[in-house]
């Protein structure tokens, strides 16, 4: 019979908070947040953001991490033990985690690309960048970056990276919080981020998009809480390690559009520039400030370690996964980059001189938008349908991790509101209510 290999636990709770902090914040607080804020409205956005974190996405991290820790093995047996068999249903999350990944690898290699010339004092606007495959060229580094990682076990590979990057992040952050506060915009941009229009706030592509956030910037719906979860000992609390990641994951999110505003109002630019508002437009802000060059190396830095730091977290799912089939970290992580070439591929062309489209936009953001936009809900419906309906010790475990006061609410919330808020909202934006 095979020897069952013994799961893996963190060296400490203060690494798993840090890793969970480290998964959460990334491209999705600094690039993805800004610029929906910017598409949907300013503060109104904000302000669902806020719900939709204190209302779906903690509940939802709350959920997921209870189930990893109590069932402390990979996502398919998981899904495997709770719905008696059927395991299949963790492809949804996995699926997720091998499309978000293909083509967010793709974004960080631009901010590689962008954080190595900003150092070397030199900038290629996107829109030239884009003709030449520098761009992919850093997009296949970071894959690299990304399986070599996943090729060692999570003391020296996951929780290395974010040991090392949480520092260079933080550090980078604050010099360009510190930089923005000096900006005649910043009064603007509070304001930009502050200011409701009450006519969006009912907007059905406003609402889910703002869940679409939420879930997307606390990694949750993925089965990576739970993953990180099944890492945790049976004493680790999980009620106050959630609240900091959702406070630290919310604070740097808002502080990420507050620099990226302060920017834009700053240098008269477009709030609405959508996806390429932190390659294309911001640059060129930053090169006309004192020290635009440093300013500019910080922010693709800060951009470039959150990215791997959330990254990694994807791939630590996959290759969870896979070794229970392939037998090793190694083969597995191997196993990994062949599937990931299906959708990393095309991602990586589309913003290179083939510039490969899909249905008329990229196929990058074909992805962004369809994967993370709506899919992604809709796999968060799922797992907690699986989580709440399928599993009969669901209730159980949240109680034994929650106080007493929350347990039934967020439980609730996982089991009816949530889904149902999910597929209502989806079908009211399908049929353009
Ligand atoms: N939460 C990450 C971010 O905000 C992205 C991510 C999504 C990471 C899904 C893992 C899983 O950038």
């Amino acid at each position: 019979m095979q020897k069952v290999a013994k799961r893996e636990n963190w060296s400490g709770h203060f690494i798993f908070i840090l890793a969970c902090i480290g998964s959460a914040v990334g491209l999705g607080n600094i690039w993805r947040f800004p610029y929906m804020t910017g598409l949907y409205g300013g503060g109104t956005f904000v302000l669902l953001y806020l719900l939709a974190i204190l209302l779906i996405g903690l509940p939802v991290l709350l959920v997921e991490l209870s189930v990893g820790k109590k069932l402390r093995v990979s996502a398919i047996e998981a899904f495997r033990k709770m719905l008696s068999g059927k395991w299949w249903v963790a492809l949804f999350p996995l699926g997720l985690c091998l499309l978000v990944l293909s083509y967010y690898l793709v974004v960080m290699g631009w901010t590689l690309f962008y954080a190595a010339f900003s150092l070397f004092g030199s900038f290629p606007p996107f829109s030239e960048a884009v003709g030449s495959w520098f761009l992919p060229m850093g997009g296949v580094a970071s894959l690299l970056l990304v399986v070599l990682v996943s090729r060692v076990n999570i003391k020296d590979g996951l929780e290395k990276v974010n040991l090392y990057l949480f520092p260079v992040f933080f550090g980078c952050l604050l010099l360009i919080l510190l930089n923005a506060l000096t900006l005649p915009g910043f009064g603007e941009a509070v304001t930009f981020l502050t200011t409701i229009d009450t006519s969006l706030i009912f907007s059905p592509i406003v609402i889910i998009s703002a869940i679409a956030q939420a879930i997307f910037s606390l990694s949750v719906g993925e089965a990576i809480m739970l993953t990180y979860g099944s890492y945790l000992k049976k004493k680790d609390e999980i009620f106050h390690s959630s609240l900091a990641i959702a406070g630290a994951d919310t604070f740097i999110a808002i502080m990420g559009a507050l620099v990226v505003f302060t920017v834009t109002f700053t240098f008269a630019l477009p709030t609405t520039s959508g996806a390429q508002l932190a390659f294309e437009t911001l640059p060129y802000a930053f090169l006309s400030m004192p020290y635009g060059m440093v300013v500019m190396a910080l922010f693709f830095i800060l951009l470039f370690s959150a990215a791997t730091t959330s990254a990694v977290s994807i791939s630590e799912v996959l290759v969870d996964n896979l070794k229970t089939k392939t037998g090793s970290r190694n083969s597995a992580s191997i196993a990994m980059l062949a599937l990931l070439m299906v959708f990393f591929i095309p991602s990586l062309l589309s913003f290179s001189p083939v510039s490969l489209e899909f249905n008329g936009t990229t196929f990058l953001e074909f992805l962004d938008v369809q994967v993370v936009g709506r899919f992604a809900p809709l796999v968060v419906a799922i797992s907690l349908i699986a989580f709440t309906w399928g599993w009969k010790d669901c209730r159980k475990t949240i109680e034994e991790n929650l106080p007493a006061l929350l347990a039934t609410p967020v439980y609730l919330m996982a089991k009816y509101v949530v889904p149902v808020a999910v597929l209502v909202l989806q079908a009211a934006e399908f049929l353009g209510i």
